[in-house]
């Protein structure tokens, strides 16, 4: 792996450090020499991990217990970290909600928004601005395979992560010319938490499962050599595959697959059977 830490040293800021893909990524930067901040909601999760990190790598880790999917949230991390050298800003945290879009609660949809689109894009936005002043920095996004197409069922979570990856494409060609690294990863079913927090049973499609360990390697393997990647032959192949089918096949084949794979009330009949057009 590339020197992480001349490119993108002194300190990252890791949200959604606390577990999974996060965590793993906190973990990577910690072994390659570079000081993390990190955040989430639970305070004692950060404590844990920051006594972990800090007894197992010459680092120094910031804890930082925040919501980011409140609207003042990412104004309030660029203070508390304006007077770090934070070379590498990764927005991984991310909610999921799952169910019929019209039935979901409007607020919890609005606090997705905030966390997974408005976070993100205020965070890049006042870190870009601190990266050209320091003549080098990195972002990493981490959006989802369900960003590359509609998702029946994760209807807000698909059209937040294809944010993600329509910024970071943009961006990447933005700011090249400052020394700016921009990349988005697209993981698929990846084991963690929030893998296991809607009734559907993956496995039942035999997709393969990632480990967050693994993901977070290529997340950074590939900053400053791609605008986007997709770990993983499965979630790479029907990311693609997209491409060379009408955009209408891929939203109406995961309504199939995600009404095969639930656990629970609804089925394909109820909901899509006279509903496709
Ligand atoms: N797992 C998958 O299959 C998969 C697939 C594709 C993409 N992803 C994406 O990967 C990213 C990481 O997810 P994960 O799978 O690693 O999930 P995870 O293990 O559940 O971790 C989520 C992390 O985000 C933090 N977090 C959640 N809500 C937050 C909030 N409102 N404010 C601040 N921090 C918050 C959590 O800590 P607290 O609860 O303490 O806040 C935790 O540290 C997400 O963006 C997700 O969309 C995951």
């Amino acid at each position: 792996m590339k020197d992480l830490k001349t490119k993108y040293g002194p300190w990252a800021i890791v949200t959604g450090a606390s577990s999974g893909i996060g965590k793993a990524f906190s973990e990577h930067l910690a072994k390659s020499g570079i000081n993390v901040v990190a955040v989430a909601r639970n305070k004692d999760n950060l404590v844990k991990l920051q006594s972990y990190m800090e007894s197992k790598y010459a680092v120094k880790v910031k804890t930082i217990a925040l919501d980011l999917s409140e609207s003042n949230a990412a104004m309030r991390l660029g203070e508390l970290t304006s007077e770090l050298d934070v070379g590498l800003l990764i927005n991984n945290a991310g909610l999921q909600n799952y169910g019929l879009f019209s039935e979901n609660n409007a607020v919890d949809e609005l606090k997705l928004v905030t966390l997974n689109v408005s976070s993100p894009m205020q965070l890049s936005h006042i870190f870009v601005k601190r990266f050209k002043q320091r003549g080098k920095g990195g972002i990493l996004f981490t959006s989802s395979g369900f960003g590359y197409q509609g998702v029946p069922f994760f209807a807000n979570y698909a059209a937040s992560k294809a944010y993600l990856i329509t910024l970071a494409e943009a961006l990447n060609v933005e700011l090249k010319p400052f020394d700016i690294d921009v990349t988005v990863i697209s993981p698929g079913y990846t084991n963690t938490p929030m893998a296991y927090s809607a009734p559907i049973d993956w496995r039942k499609l035999r997709f393969p499962q990632q480990q967050p360990e693994l993901v977070a390697r290529i997340g950074l393997n590939a900053l400053g050599r791609k605008a986007t990647v997709v770990p993983g032959l499965v979630t790479k192949f029907s990311v693609w595959v997209n491409r060379l089918m009408p955009r209408s096949w891929p939203p109406r084949l995961l309504a199939i697959l995600i009404g095969y794979a639930r656990i629970g009330e609804y089925s394909n009949k109820d909901k899509f059977g006279t509903h496709s057009n």
